[in-house]
């Protein structure tokens, strides 16, 4: 541990640590920390995919249980068996597209599961005399929450809440509820927000391993609108080093915003990757860029997200470590070099690998 000052972590609660960035967290965490133990507590939906944890699921500092995070009892449960002093909570349902078609799932899992956790860990959490840092729960949210923004501003920490989307909804109600629970219990709450993420193991569904995917099998590649939205794009191991010191040193009640300063249009971040992904391949260059293909804009669709990371940089030395073209460049690479994992998370069929390795579908 590098830090002699503020939480240290002993028994970590990791929600959704089978997803994108968790698992990202888990695969540098565990080994990082050996003597911290983690337990995943994960559902396993669609999004959620035991491989990508394959290279630390014998460690003796980690363990998985499958469950809903919205599942009190089993909450409490794992509280009374494991005495966590940390939980960072990733557990959520993500993807703005399919929020737009199934909200209440997103309310279930995002608001009510945060509500949920919250619970338990403040019944758990009850020792009158516990030292200000003896626990932490850090609530890992999105820049979704603030809205979207015209051309020239950046979200602050100072910045209202704006959710426009049945997901951004569901998140900007759960840190409502976490920073309730701060105040009216004194929960030692961090909140984190971030810009969107990129790199190993995400769900295709998302822009930038859908473009990978679809450019290696020479399919179409649809453009929201004209292309012209903007994000901040960061990649996701900067992100959990972002948390990692944000457990440790953050401060009781803030709130960090963590951005890569790195925006772009979609048009121009697409046309990156394909550039990118035939250089990569060996294609002549341009090669890629006909799958481009326009399509009916996305309802309600944010016009830009960024972020100032300023306070974070100020207050804990954080510093991203790629740049938008080294981190593509390297998620390229992994998605280039992992095909069988896309092909495998594509088709669902890894749900024969749980069966045969967990006995779960
Ligand atoms: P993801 O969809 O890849 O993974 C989510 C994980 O949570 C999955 O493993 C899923 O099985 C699990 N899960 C879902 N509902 C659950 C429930 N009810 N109980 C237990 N587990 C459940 O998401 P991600 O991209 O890894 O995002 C993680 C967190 O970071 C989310 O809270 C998200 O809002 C936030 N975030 C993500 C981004 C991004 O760009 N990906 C940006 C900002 C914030
Ligand atoms: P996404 O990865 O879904 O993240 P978010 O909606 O949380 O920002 O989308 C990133 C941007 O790319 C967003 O402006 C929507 C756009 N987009 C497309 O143009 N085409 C696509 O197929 C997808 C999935 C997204």
């Amino acid at each position: 541990m590098p830090m002699s000052r503020g939480h240290q972590p002993r028994c970590v609660l990791v929600t959704g640590g089978a997803g994108f960035i968790g698992s990202n967290f888990l695969l540098r965490m565990v080994p990082r920390y050996p003597e911290v133990t983690f337990l995943n507590l994960d559902k396993l939906t669609y999004a959620g995919n035991l491989m990508n944890l394959r290279s630390i699921e014998h460690a003796n500092n980690y363990a998985f249980v499958r469950g809903d995070v919205a599942d009190m009892a089993l909450m409490q449960s794992l509280f009374a068996q494991y005495h966590f002093d940390s939980i960072v909570h990733f557990a959520a349902e993500s993807h703005v597209d399919r929020s737009i078609m199934a909200p209440v799932t997103f309310v279930h899992s995002n608001t009510v599961g945060t509500v949920t956790l919250l619970e338990a860990a403040r019944q758990a959490w009850t020792s009158p005399q516990r030292h200000p840092n003896a626990y932490r729960f850090l609530h890992v949210s999105t820049d979704e929450v603030f809205g979207s923004l015209d051309l020239d501003a950046y979200f602050t920490r100072d910045t209202p809440y704006d959710p426009r989307s049945p997901y951004s909804a569901s998140k900007a109600a759960a840190d409502h509820f976490v920073r309730a629970y701060a105040h009216t219990y004194e929960l030692p709450v961090v909140i984190s927000n971030c810009s969107n993420n990129y790199g190993p193991y995400q769900f295709p569904e998302k822009l930038i391993p859908l473009v990978i995917s679809r450019a290696v099998q020479g399919q179409a590649i649809p453009i929201y609108g004209k292309g012209a939205n903007v994000r901040d794009w960061l990649h996701v191991e900067d992100h959990c080093d972002a948390l990692d010191l944000i457990l440790h040193r953050g401060i009781v009640g803030d709130t960090y915003l963590v951005g890569g300063n790195n925006e772009r249009t979609n048009l121009d971040l697409v046309r990156l990757l394909l550039t990118l992904v035939d250089d990569r391949l060996g294609h002549a260059a341009g090669h890629s860029q006909q799958l481009i293909t326009f399509v009916a804009d996305r309802p309600g669709h944010d016009f830009r997200y960024a972020i100032s990371a300023a306070h974070l940089q100020r207050t804990l030395g954080w510093q991203p470590r790629y740049s938008l073209e080294s981190g593509l460049r390297q998620t390229v690479a992994w998605y280039l070099d992992h095909r069988d994992w896309l092909q495998q998370v594509i088709d669902r069929s890894y749900r024969d690998y749980f069966q045969a390795q967990y006995g779960i579908v």
